[in-house]
């Protein structure tokens, strides 16, 4: 009887060793080895949500315009929301020296380009791109924020740029204005016959009512 105990004791023992030294061990992989990018899901991640609107790339002739008319430099903390293939991010980096780029996708798909992209252009000690719905984010480290949506994503976004943005910050849009909000300067660039226009704002220390 009592050397029937012993083994059920012994046998509970080390079923819990066991199982604590397995827990541990998985806790610090996880921590070792997880650096800022590992926070983009992998590539089979379910996308959150359809997107509020569908991937066309900004010509490379018109992001180079859009960085130009904010003057983005090398002090910059930049955002791209709605960052497609990552090309105005990594475009950031490499032609105007960032601080850092962040590049915002609701498709887990354009992340996982958009990361392949940054490797291959050999940034990504300075570029991250994250899954997320832009509408549920925090870009209030912004210095910039680019854009290439729609009229009336930008509309609904207005608020949520001036409640979090710092007075000071640039915005830039391809394409699309702001409402009511009207922009300090624009441009427009050619590309193959079609004429893109660029927006650009600055975040003002007291928005007015009718724009927040
Ligand atoms: C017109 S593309 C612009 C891509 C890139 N910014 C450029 O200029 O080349 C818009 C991007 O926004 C993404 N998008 C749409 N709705 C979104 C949302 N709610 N949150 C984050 N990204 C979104 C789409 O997946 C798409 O990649």
């Amino acid at each position: 009887m009592i050397s029937l105990y012993r083994a059920i004791v012994i046998c509970a023992i080390s079923i819990s060793l066991i199982s604590t030294g397995c827990s541990s061990r998985t806790s610090d992989a996880t921590v070792e080895s997880a650096p800022a990018e590992a926070q983009s899901p992998p590539v089979q991640s379910p996308p959150l949500r359809s997107p509020d609107v569908v991937y066309v790339p900004t010509p490379p002739q018109v992001v180079e315009r859009m960085l130009a008319i904010a003057n983005v430099n090398q002090n910059d903390v930049l955002y791209d929301l709605g960052s497609g293939d990552g090309r105005i991010p990594i475009t950031a980096v490499q032609q105007r020296g960032v601080r850092r780029a962040v590049g915002i996708d609701i498709n887990p798909e354009r992340i996982s380009e958009a990361n392949a992209n940054a490797q291959q252009a050999g940034v990504t000690d300075r570029v991250r791109f994250l899954n997320q719905d832009l509408f549920q984010s925090n870009f209030s480290d912004a210095t910039v924020v680019t854009l290439y949506l729609l009229p009336e994503l930008n509309v609904k976004l207005r608020p949520q740029l001036l409640s979090q943005l710092k007075p000071g910050t640039r915005i830039v849009s391809h394409d699309f204005d702001m409402g009511e909000w009207k922009p300090e300067q624009t441009a427009q660039v050619e590309v193959d016959g079609r004429t893109h226009n660029v927006y650009f704002w600055t975040v003002p220390a007291n928005p007015p009512a009718n724009l927040r």
